[in-house]
């Protein structure tokens, strides 16, 4: 077979989990040990979405088993860089890739088998980030703003029997992750974790049942009656 040559971008580093080859530019968050986590328990199928895909790691490897991904970064020197690990890795008829801000690209408001988000979480003065590889860690004022926002958003996205990966450091309130899902009638619990130096980082799994579902259609009917 013919091997299409792909543009490398010039300031990228190139690095190799399992058979994948990956090109990480210098705008894009490089794989680490929240990167892994996920890595180790994904079981993906059906249709899933990658949050804050960054170098497209998390899309390649679900898209081996799963029917479709849809991946999605706010920084767009990540989505370009997923676009090239995608096609290195000849995935790229089953995944899309696009830019936005969390759920704000997904017109049409598919539903997910499963939803993964690696989020970022460290408290910084202002909202917006001052550039673009700062929101791979940047989580807003008190670094829970994207996790509240994408709790918030993530519930009406998620299949019954569904499940959302998120993987959280306990410097940003895992109690309040695990809280705020339960609150809606998910089943939450920690099903990974890893201590570093200064953190815990922990894996989240976060089922939708029909109890879920209930409690969830009538809570967005109670806000907008
Ligand atoms: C910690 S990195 C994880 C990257 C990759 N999923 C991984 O595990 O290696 C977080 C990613 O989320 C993206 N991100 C941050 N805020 C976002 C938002 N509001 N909407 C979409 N993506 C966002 C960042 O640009 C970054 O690529």
């Amino acid at each position: 077979m013919k091997h299409r040559r792909h543009e490398i971008p010039r300031y990228s580093k190139k690095i190799k989990f399992g058979d994948l080859t990956l090109h990480i530019s210098n705008n894009v968050y490089e794989p680490a040990e929240d990167t892994f986590l996920i890595a180790k328990n994904l079981k993906a199928e059906g249709l899933v979405l990658d949050m804050g895909t960054g170098c497209g790691i998390l899309s390649i490897l679900a898209a081996c088993k799963a029917k479709h991904v849809i991946a999605v970064d706010i920084n767009p020197y990540a989505a370009k860089c997923a676009k090239l690990n995608v096609e290195i890795n000849e995935v790229s008829s089953k995944v899309d890739i696009i830019v936005g801000d969390l759920f704000t690209p997904l017109i049409e408001r598919p539903i997910f088998d499963m939803i993964l988000f690696n989020a970022p979480y460290l408290p910084t003065e202002d909202s917006e980030p001052k550039s673009p590889i700062e929101y791979a860690w940047s989580g807003g004022r008190g670094g829970r703003e994207v996790i509240d926002s994408f709790i918030r958003q993530a519930p009406k996205y998620l299949k019954v029997g569904g499940k959302i990966l998120i993987v959280q450091s306990s410097l940003s309130n895992v109690e309040k992750t695990i809280r705020e899902f339960s609150k809606q009638g998910f089943q939450v619990r920690i099903i990974d974790r890893q201590n570093l130096f200064f953190e815990t980082i922990v894996l989240i799994e976060v089922f939708k049942d029909m109890l879920s579902e209930d409690i969830s259609v009538s809570n967005r009917k109670e806000k907008f009656a």
